[in-house]
């Protein structure tokens, strides 16, 4: 009987320990991953880009008061620009797939609205 029950109980933690473990591999597969744009950033403009800067061209940052005064404070002009590039600024077409520039466009927006703090 005591063993009967131990086994019980011991089958329940195994099961509990296999479905936080499950739990924990899913559930980025699960829910859309807000962080996308920013992943898509790192790895793609952060050389250039780094902390919403320009090391390329000083003056053509990705702060808001910038983007306002190029015209590139829309998700549509930022994505123009990655898709087809512009003078020193390699083109991402071919390199990164439509739905992940619209992405990082909003990722860039919603950085500079922030004032490109971390997170
Ligand atoms: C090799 C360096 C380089 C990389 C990599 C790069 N950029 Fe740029 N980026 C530039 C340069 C140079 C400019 C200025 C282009 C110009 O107007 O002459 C620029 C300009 C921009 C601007 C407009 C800024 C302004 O103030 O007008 C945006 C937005 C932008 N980049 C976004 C991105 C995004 C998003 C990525 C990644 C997908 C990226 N860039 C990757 C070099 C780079």
């Amino acid at each position: 009987m005591l063993t009967e029950l131990r086994t019980k109980v011991g089958k329940w933690i195994i099961a509990g320990v296999v479905l936080i473990i499950s739990m924990g591999v899913f559930t980025p597969i699960a829910y859309a991953d807000p962080s996308l744009g920013s992943k898509v950033f790192n790895a793609n403009c952060a050389a250039c880009h780094i902390g919403g800067g320009n090391v390329v061209q000083a003056q053509k940052t990705l702060k808001l008061e910038a983007l306002q005064k190029y015209g590139m404070d829309s998700i549509d002009a930022i994505v123009a620009q990655v898709t087809g590039g512009k003078n020193a600024m390699p083109a991402f077409k071919g390199k990164l797939k439509a739905d992940q520039i619209t992405d990082v466009a909003e990722y860039v927006l919603a950085q500079a609205n922030n004032g490109w703090k971390k997170g």
